[in-house]
């Protein structure tokens, strides 16, 4: 089978067909111990005969081996709490209310890791008075069996139950010595099932999913696998259903498949026809209008002429960022627990010349300023493969969707920047804009206030990777502020 000399480069390909997940040149020491080892106690003469009989099939169930190796679980109960939060007040009201005929609820954890995602869905299902007493159930599905095993025994350790609201905890577990196990009406819930997301089609019932959450997952992905894999799980939507993403993935050059929704504090995404009644575009509500992902508008108009940065800038991450035991970037919004960053590797096709991430972004902003807007997008693509964890990289991921008059999927991605760097000011401010354009007046006083709050705070700062944009400085910016609380137009 071997495309190259190199057996260990051959496995990470091998891996990367059969799971999506890539594995970094930096890891392959880590992928090479793994492989020995396994080879080892299968008695294969060592690692070349061991990727041979792996590619041709000939190692029945080394696959439930391997892959808890080399695929990352970092979870915990109430992850990303703001998904949860929409979910409980905007979401499943809506759905709950849209159900009555129905009388289900059916929602999907997919890339479910130890069971930490489904049991808070699970909890919060019993807490939403809407749905608490209905038919609902939850489908966790992951690749590793191993995981899905332990997800069934629905024990988990101090660290996993640390954000559990306490009240919650208290309902909900059992304390076991140092464990805590979930009582039997949150288990009886959830069915754990073992599916890998590439290989399709997926198994289980087209339209049939009301709520899909998908974290944490496509982010080890290359964009080919992550669109197809996106658009595969938009097809198990039912037409009014929802899907979450963690709160860095935002699916750059979506397919036509699916449009974000703005849930206030969050994105998730829907199908982007046949249009929601029940989320979104329709009657009051935190809902904003959906653009259509497939349009593709082209440079209407640079938002803002600002003041060039000023001298407020500052370096987001002075240094280098932390690492996890995996090697890999660990970047904390703030005190929360590490975002996993992107195993992936530098583009495939890289441009002659462009060698790290910064300098590609910087040719995107420079390529936008000159109005090259296909080249901005091209390099973009490439930044986002090699660290979708980029603050910066979304910002400017928003600006293009922004300047394209995608308002809603720039609303999204100037999300992700400010989970990833909440003082970034000036992503803020064009959020606020952003949402001032699609109606959500509201929401974009709370940030022009919160841009303001920012400021006073000592906790702003600039986006210095898009120096060349034409972004307002902090004195600017506050007038802009000003100004838009005040009803005048900027
Ligand atoms: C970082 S965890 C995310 C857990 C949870 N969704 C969350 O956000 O807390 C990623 C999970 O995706 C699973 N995974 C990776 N590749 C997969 C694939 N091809 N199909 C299904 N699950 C996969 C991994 O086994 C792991 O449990």
């Amino acid at each position: 089978m071997s495309d190259t000399t190199d057996p260990v480069a051959d496995l990470a390909a091998l891996i990367e067909r059969v799971s999506g997940n890539v594995i970094l040149p930096g890891h392959y020491p880590f992928l090479a111990d793994t492989a020995k080892r396994r080879a080892a106690s299968l008695r294969l003469g060592g690692v070349p005969a061991y990727v041979r009989a792996l590619a041709l099939g000939d190692l029945p169930g080394e696959w439930s081996c391997l892959l808890p190796h080399i695929t990352i679980k970092e979870s915990f109960l109430f992850r990303h709490p703001q998904h949860f939060a929409a979910l409980a007040s905007t979401v499943l009201p809506r759905l709950g209310a849209a159900h009555t005929s129905r009388n289900s609820l059916r929602v999907w954890s997919a890339g479910c890791a130890r069971g930490e995602e489904p049991t808070t869905l699970a909890i919060v299902l019993a807490e939403c008075g809407e749905v608490a007493h209905g038919d609902w159930r939850i489908l966790a599905t992951d690749v590793d069996e191993e995981a899905l095993a332990a997800a069934r025994a629905g024990v988990f350790g101090e660290r996993a139950v640390s954000q559990v609201p306490a009240h919650l905890r208290e309902r909900y577990f059992v304390r076991r010595g140092d464990s805590f196990e979930v009582s039997p009406e949150i288990a009886r819930r959830i069915e754990y099932r073992a599916a890998n997301l590439v290989n399709e089609p997926l198994p289980v019932e087209p339209g049939s999913f009301d709520v899909i959450f998908l974290r944490n997952v496509l982010i080890y992905f290359r964009p080919e696998s992550q669109r197809r894999v996106a658009a595969a799980i938009a097809r198990a939507l039912t037409p009014d259903g929802v899907l979450f993403l963690g709160p860095a993935e935002t699916l750059w050059q979506l397919s036509g498949d699916l449009e974000p929704v703005d849930l206030e504090d969050c994105f998730c995404y829907r199908r982007t026809a046949p249009r929601s009644t029940h989320l979104g575009d329709r009657g009051p509500g935190p809902g904003v209008r959906g653009e259509g992902a497939e349009q593709r508008a082209r440079l209407r108009a640079v938002p803002d002429q600002g003041e060039p940065l000023d001298t407020q800038r500052t370096t987001a991450h002075p240094g280098s960022p932390p690492r996890d035991v995996h090697g890999r970037e660990a970047r904390t919004a703030h005190g929360a627990p590490p975002a996993e960053a992107s195993p992936v590797p530098g583009p495939r096709t890289p441009d002659p010349g462009l060698t790290g991430t910064q300098e590609r972004l910087h040719a995107a902003v420079r390529s936008l300023v000159e109005g090259r807007i296909d080249r901005a997008a091209e390099l973009l693509d490439q930044v986002l493969l090699a660290d979708p964890s980029d603050p910066a990289t979304h910002a400017f991921e928003g600006f293009l969707h922004d300047v394209s008059g995608r308002t809603q999927m720039a609303a999204a991605s100037y999300r992700a920047a400010l989970f990833l760097d909440p003082g970034l000011f000036q992503v803020r401010l064009l959020l606020a804009d952003a949402l001032r354009r699609v109606a959500n007046e509201q929401r974009a006083a709370l940030e022009y206030r919160e841009v303001m709050a920012t400021l006073a705070g000592g906790r702003a700062h600039a986006v210095e990777a898009l120096a060349g944009l034409p972004l307002p400085g902090a004195e600017q910016a506050r007038q802009r502020c000003r100004d838009a609380l005040l009803g005048r137009s900027n």
